[in-house]
């Protein structure tokens, strides 16, 4: 699942004890396992080598550059979002041939520079943007390749409401019985090639299931189209593979390629895969020290120094991050991470952060070891969507993140000062 165990009472990453780490730099601090992280990435690459497949890693689930770089070389390309993403994969020598860019609202001033970049195909979502990208193709003598995405409608049990976008009446794509005339009136195009369709029904899809629905939809689209005279080349089939936050949940890399390949091993399709989560969650902690512990009412606190601002996806989806000590030389180390787990000596506590708000906590409810003033927690599974989606909030510096690589370590991106609070300010 990832490189982070327990050796002699300490949790290391790989082979370089956390506490050490933040000794330097302080806490919180995200610490990232480069081998996790590559090993995820391998783990899809292989099960999906029948289909030689593009995989274009999501920059919004962890988008620090020296995790891109790690993963350019590793021969990934990229899935970016905005004009920001497409900056930052173009930092870390992306090939702007293996970039998709996705989103619902892309602006004229973005569309320009990755029209600039060259990059692979566009991840289009309406007719109106379609269009804006042949003017402006068109206005730079370019030819811009689009992916129409099309919103299959399919439901994927287990994903949270606000991560679920493959259902009619959310935002994304086009309705799949909209799409056959999409594509016949996008022949006329003259700047933009509209000839790869791209899906993306949600994160984390917990099944294999909704894959196969919607690619199915795709296909029997594609045969349409074929009959029409309109020739789908590339299938982009998103992301949202499931990571592991408890230990079992998700099916593995080879699960999912084994429902999905023999759906397209005989088609010639050129596949692109988008995986965020299931390549970087599983890579990433967030290491926080208990400041105080407080009773309240019937319940126990134990206030922590990271907070909302730094990991918002309890308070957000509600959703579980295993918790435990960094040091275990006072309790068990967890043989699980799974939600019962129940050790000997245990309490009940809500962690919370210091930001001010009841919403601002990363476990509810949670059996955890004693701890006392000065310990270290881990917070696990935190790799993606952890401090990308990190603010200042509360006029708090963002957290410090760490690359480890076997033995050596380094800091990839320093905690954020005081004077960095303010420095866009006039
Ligand atoms: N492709 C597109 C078009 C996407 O919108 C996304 C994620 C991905 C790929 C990558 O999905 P992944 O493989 O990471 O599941 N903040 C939420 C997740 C939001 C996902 C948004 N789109 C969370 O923390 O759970």
């Amino acid at each position: 699942m990832d490189n982070f165990q327990y050796i002699d009472s300490q949790l290391h990453c790989e082979l370089v004890a956390v506490r050490d780490i933040v000794e330097k730099t302080g806490t919180p601090t995200y610490i990232y396992s480069q081998t996790t992280l590559l090993t995820h990435f391998d783990r899809i690459a292989g099960a999906f080598a029948p289909l030689n497949p593009l995989i274009c890693y999501s920059i919004k689930s962890c988008g620090n550059l020296a995790i891109l770089r790690a993963l350019q070389a590793r021969g990934s390309g990229f899935d970016v979002v905005s004009g920001g993403e497409l900056f930052r994969a173009l930092k870390a020598e992306a090939d702007g041939k293996m970039i998709v860019f996705a989103g619902v609202g892309k602006t004229d001033q973005e569309i320009n520079e990755a029209l600039d970049a060259r990059i692979g195909w566009f991840n289009i979502e309406s007719e109106e943007e379609f269009w804006n990208l042949d003017r402006l193709a068109g206005s730079q003598k370019l030819t811009a390749q689009g992916a129409l995405r099309v919103n299959p409608d399919v439901s994927s049990v287990g994903t949270h409401q606000k991560t679920l976008t493959g259902k009619k009446e959310t935002k994304f794509g086009v309705d799949i019985d909209r799409a056959e005339a999409f594509y016949i009136q996008a022949s006329a195009a003259k700047h933009a090639r509209l000839s790869a369709l791209h899906l993306h029904i949600g994160s984390p899809i917990k099944s294999t299931q909704p894959y196969v629905d919607a690619i199915t939809k795709a296909l029997a689209l594609i045969d349409r189209l074929a009959a029409r005279n309109i020739h789908i080349d590339t299938l982009d089939i998103g992301g949202g593979f499931a990571a592991f936050y408890e230990g079992n949940e998700a099916p593995s890399a080879a699960d999912y390629a084994a429902a999905i390949i023999p759906l397209l091993k005989d088609r010639k399709l050129r596949i692109i895969l988008e995986p965020g989560r299931s390549i970087s969650c599983n890579a990433g902690i967030l290491v926080t020290r208990v400041q105080y512990s407080k009773q309240g009412g019937s319940k126990k606190f134990t206030i922590v120094d990271a907070a909302m601002n730094d990991l918002i996806r309890p308070t957000l989806y509600e959703s579980y991050h295993f918790i435990w000590p960094v040091d275990v030389s006072g309790c068990s180390a967890p043989d699980n991470r799974q939600s019962t787990l129940r050790t000997a000596g245990d309490e009940k506590v809500d962690i919370v952060g210091p930001v001010c708000e009841s919403g601002d906590y990363l476990a509810k409810d949670r059996y955890l070891p004693t701890t006392k003033r000065g310990d270290l927690l881990a917070v696990f599974s935190a790799g993606a969507y952890g401090f990308a989606m990190s603010s200042q909030y509360n006029a708090r510096p963002r957290a410090a993140e760490v690359l480890v690589d076997g033995k050596t370590w380094r800091i990839i991106r320093r905690r954020e000062t005081y004077d960095d609070l303010i420095a866009p300010e006039l």
